[in-house]
């Protein structure tokens, strides 16, 4: 095949750790596959801030926008205060890239310890799509009288009709093209005598966000006109929250807000194991500019450095990498691989209750490709 390009970030904490395990299991993937590629490592997080005052140069910049794809481990250091690294590279590059998708599966391997009591892989499987380039994630706001008693702090979120809609129809398209796993298993006979075959829920707060929410539903309502075969439902962010615990079974796939969507996928994380085992694509659907995957969790500084860290949220977010370029059956593979790990007792990584390092996690995968 044509050559392709990955830019890879590791970044701060267990980010280089994880990615580590993650570029062998690509290594050895494409080596099976086929899948011919070369690598650009790009040194930016908190050491290179600390060291020299970067936190994403143009030229570093220019020369992600020039790769297919974007691997990165995470970013944030204790040392460096809370948002400089988060947004000056993890949120430019979400906007810059227009990458206004951010996917995130929800769905539990048999074998993980989801802590939902007497569900099981059938009952969690659903995807998130979190708007990626709007909300209160823009940065609209400002200080008045800071630092005074009569300080006002004003941060607004930013809803497009375009913005949204994009994202809504990204959504749908999600949801249809989950058919071919057969039809949602919460839909009813009735909705299915309707035609229904998948489901699609909008996750808001139209009952306090009048003006955000009310946009957000009439672009569902109406792009919805064009997907009768995807059941639309609605959920107040609140509920979904509850509902997420007491009944993951009644998702399918989610679209909702970047905020929330930040929210609800941590608490996704947890239903399929932990924060070591969510994995996300940020997206560029219309590909005009790099796509980036990352794991959903972040640089974890309390068990950083230890070689500790799961490496799978990354290794499945590599996966994912591999479906965005057109590699669906050797991202597949990896999940296999991945599920054959996770299925057996050993090796595992404290967070999933186990002894193993991130190096013998990653090796057991590597070895279950064959
Ligand atoms: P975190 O996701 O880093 O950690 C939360 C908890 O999950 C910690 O107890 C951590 O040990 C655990 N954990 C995370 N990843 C793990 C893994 N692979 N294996 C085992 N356990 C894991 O969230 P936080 O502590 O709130 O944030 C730490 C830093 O990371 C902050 O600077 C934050 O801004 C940043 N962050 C970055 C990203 C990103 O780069 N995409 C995402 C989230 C947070
Ligand atoms: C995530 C992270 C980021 C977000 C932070 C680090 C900016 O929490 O990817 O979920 O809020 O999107
Ligand atoms: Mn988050």
């Amino acid at each position: 095949g044509s050559l392709l390009k990955i830019g890879v970030i590791p970044g701060d904490g267990v980010g280089p750790e994880v990615i580590e395990a993650s570029l062998a299991i690509l290594e050895k993937v494409a080596r099976q596959d086929g899948i011919e590629y070369t690598l650009e490592h790009f040194n930016l997080g908190g050491e290179r801030y600390l060291a020299t005052g970067d936190v994403l140069p143009q030229d570093d910049l220019d020369r992600l926008r020039r790769c297919d794809v974007i691997l990165l481990g995470a970013v944030g250091h204790p040392g460096v205060a809370p948002g400089v690294l988060e947004k000056g590279i993890l949120l430019k590059l979400r906007f810059d890239f227009h990458q206004y998708v951010n996917l995130r599966p929800i769905r539990l391997y048999p074998g993980a310890p989801t802590p939902i009591r007497g569900k099981g892989p059938d009952d969690i499987d659903m995807v998130v799509v979190r708007e990626n380039n709007e909300d209160l994630y823009v940065g609209a706001g400002g200080f008045t009288y800071k630092g005074t008693p009569e300080e006002v702090a004003i941060q607004t979120s930013i809803n497009t009709r375009a913005g949204v809609e994009r994202c809504i129809r990204y959504a749908f398209e999600a949801a249809r093209a989950r058919a071919s796993r057969g039809p949602f298993h919460g839909l009813s006979d009735d909705d299915k005598r309707k035609g229904f075959v998948r489901q699609l829920t909008l996750v808001a707060k139209t009952n306090v966000l009048t003006f955000a929410h009310d946009l957000w539903m009439r672009a569902f309502t109406e792009t919805s006109r064009d997907y009768p075969d995807v059941k639309c439902d609605y959920q107040h962010v609140d509920a979904c929250c509850m509902r997420m615990v007491t009944n993951p079974e009644r998702f399918d796939v989610i679209v909702t807000t970047n905020m929330f969507g930040d929210i609800i996928t941590d608490l996704g994380a947890v239903l399929q194991g932990g924060m070591g085992l969510a994995s996300s694509g940020n997206l560029n659907p219309d590909k005009t500019a790099p796509s980036m995957f990352e794991p959903v969790h972040g640089s974890a500084p309390d068990i950083a450095g230890q070689g500790i860290a799961n490496p799978l949220a990354a290794i499945l977010s590599t996966a994912m990498m591999l479906d965005h370029v057109g590699a669906g059956k050797s991202a597949e593979r990896i999940r296999r691989a991945v599920a054959s790990v996770l299925a057996r007792p050993t090796p595992k990584t404290p967070d999933l209750g186990g002894k193993n390092t991130t190096a013998e996690v990653g090796n057991a995968v590597r070895d279950a490709l064959d």
